[in-house]
């Protein structure tokens, strides 16, 4: 039943559908050997991709950047960062990619810029009030020298969210810029024309060289509510702004104003001058579905990641509530929903999913059995699904890093205590037994990889059975090929205890059943759910003969599999 056939490039709703592998560029492949990953190096491993079976691959940010928060500050968003490439290199990406039936997402950074982008530079050579200087959000200060900031926001990445503007030799003014993120990543202000025109020629610029479409980042954080008023912040939260998917946050001033959508709608128009038509997929922080489901209105932007699946962890009431009230709040604006376990910004799932052992520590083995029965189960659900590279081996999050070797700036900002986004950066193990196994000719990696990556390398996992890399391919392969788990409805069938169980069914009445075993204990399942294993995430699953006659399915713990009556 598995197929490898490729999806056909001119299917104008792929993205309804799509399995979008996430590449965090500098720690996929490095071709030069200076450690940090780079085109080049990603073109090479175009086939690794192909045979993995994703649909489509989501570039993080490769532009010149000085690179103080992993390229998100862009100093130029039409020129390639020449550590990891050049535009010819690009093109060559965009055409093998597209030749391979893989269609290329890239990362766009409309929130702020890098403070070494060009306008930056020219508000810091002009006078206040200048047209330079309504680029970005300044305010005068409060206080008799204006020395206290504007408002009282913060930064995601601690501290405060403003910074005094100098004059070239350093004199502090009486003006402030806003920094949502780092201090080197100034607000842009999306009130001023010159903001929208450049963006919009930046998004043609791309859409012309034949990307497919663009994530957006912090799609939510555009438009800052008038007046800039303070926030009332929770009182439990330290000195950074707080997790952005709390309900405490869901009105702060500058998350998810209703003014943003007016942006996504001029990108939208823009997209629809192509053919075929190019896509957005938001990075929308929203504190509920259907907040969310505004930014998928048909005039807006295909897809949002939500990020309340997430959240959700390894607990089947909390997964069944995000599953529920995504599916209905998409399915009011027409959307597909989207689903997602690991990004760069989070613990990788294999971790965050581990139990923590009565000795404190997490127990990573069931970690991977969880995080592998989630992926599988996640795979059925209707939408698209957004993989982040190395999950396929299964990789934990690295949680030993030197504080020499980190380079968040929210590690820098909260004095080492908030160091939760450099783990899940260390590149990728491709083969060997020592670093940089394989990411690169020598054995440099930006940052140090653990001697466990060994033994999770593609070259040990690719082609063993059982493998977690194995088990990707098939999921992905059977996904693909499997009319039930396209666009179709989904029914929950009931079962006791924590085991979620899904029906999916093809609009020519085949189905599949998907379950979700969350238990540690072995499961008994009816046999008119299936008695044919298409795919599961561990071996315990077995078809049991009953004395009397008759069979059921044993599901092993903390185990997922599809089945076929
Ligand atoms: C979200 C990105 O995913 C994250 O990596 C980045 O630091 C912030 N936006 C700021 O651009």
């Amino acid at each position: 039943m598995t197929s490898t056939a490729r999806p056909s490039m001119d299917d104008a709703t792929w993205w309804r559908h799509a399995v979008v592998y996430q590449v965090y560029p500098r720690s996929f492949a490095d071709s030069d050997g200076d450690g940090m990953g780079d085109i080049p190096g990603l073109i090479t491993r175009l086939d690794y991709l192909a045979d993995l079976g994703v649909d489509a691959i989501w570039i993080s940010p490769f532009y010149t950047s000085p690179l103080h928060d992993g390229g998100y500050d862009v100093a130029d968003y039409r020129s390639i960062d020449e550590r990891l490439g050049t535009l010819a290199d690009v093109d060559v990406l965009i055409a093998q990619a597209h030749e391979r039936g893989i269609r290329i997402l890239m990362d766009i950074v409309p929130n702020h810029t890098s403070s070494e982008h060009r306008w930056f530079k020219e508000l810091l050579e002009s006078e206040p009030g200048s047209p330079a200087w309504d680029r970005y959000v300044v305010r005068e200060g409060t206080g008799a020298d204006r020395e206290t900031p504007p408002n009282n926001w913060r930064s995601v990445f601690h501290g405060r969210g403003w910074s005094r503007i100098r004059t070239a030799d350093g004199t502090p003014t009486g003006y402030w810029y806003l920094h949502i993120f780092d201090t080197t990543q100034p607000d842009v202000n999306w009130q001023n024309a010159d903001v929208h025109e450049e963006f919009i020629s930046t998004l043609r610029f791309w859409f012309d060289r034949g990307i497919d479409g663009f994530r957006i980042d912090v799609a939510h954080g555009l438009v800052k509510e008038e007046g800039l008023p303070d926030f009332d912040y929770p009182e439990d939260t330290d000195d950074a702004t707080p997790p952005m998917f709390d309900e405490d946050v869901a009105h702060a001033p500058f998350w998810d104003q209703d003014g943003v959508h007016d942006i996504y709608r001029e990108w939208r128009a823009v997209a629809d001058e192509y053919d075929p038509p190019r896509v957005f997929c938001g990075e929308t922080w929203v504190p509920n579905a259907e907040r969310l489901a505004r930014y998928q209105r048909p005039d807006e932007l295909h897809t949002s990641f939500n990020f309340s699946y997430l959240e959700a962890g390894w607990d089947a009431s909390a997964m069944r509530s995000s599953i529920d009230e995504t599916i209905a709040n998409h399915a009011r604006v027409g959307a597909p929903p989207t689903w997602v376990l690991s990004n760069h910004d989070v613990i990788r799932h294999r971790t965050r999913m581990a139990p923590v052992g009565a000795d404190g520590e997490r127990d990573l083995e069931r970690g991977l059995r969880r995080a592998r029965a989630a992926t599988v189960f996640t795979l059925a659900l209707p939408g698209s699904m957004y993989l982040y590279q190395g999950e396929e081996l299964g990789l934990p999050e690295v949680t030993d890093l030197p504080p020499e070797a980190r380079q968040d700036p929210a590690w820098h900002r909260s004095g080492g205590t908030d160091g939760t986004r450099d783990g899940c950066r260390v590149p990728i193990p491709w083969s060997g037994d020592s670093p940089s196994y394989g990411f690169g000719p020598g054995s440099e990696s930006w940052l140090p990889q653990p001697p466990v990556w060994a033994d999770l390398s593609v070259e040990r996992e690719r082609g063993v059975d059982g493998s977690t890399w194995e088990m990707y391919r098939q999921a992905l392969a059977l996904r693909r090929a499997e009319p039930a788990l396209g666009e179709g409805p989904l029914e929950w069938l009931d079962h006791d205890g924590d085991v979620l169980v899904i029906r999916r069914t093809s609009p020519d009445g085949s189905s599949v059943v998907a379950v979700l075993n969350l238990t540690d204990g072995v499961v008994r399942l009816p046999a008119h759910w299936g008695t044919e294993v298409l795919v599961s995430s561990g071996d315990d699953v077995a078809v049991m003969s009953i004395d009397e006659g008759g069979s059921f399915i044993a599901l092993g713990a903390e185990t997922a599999a599809w089945l076929r009556g």
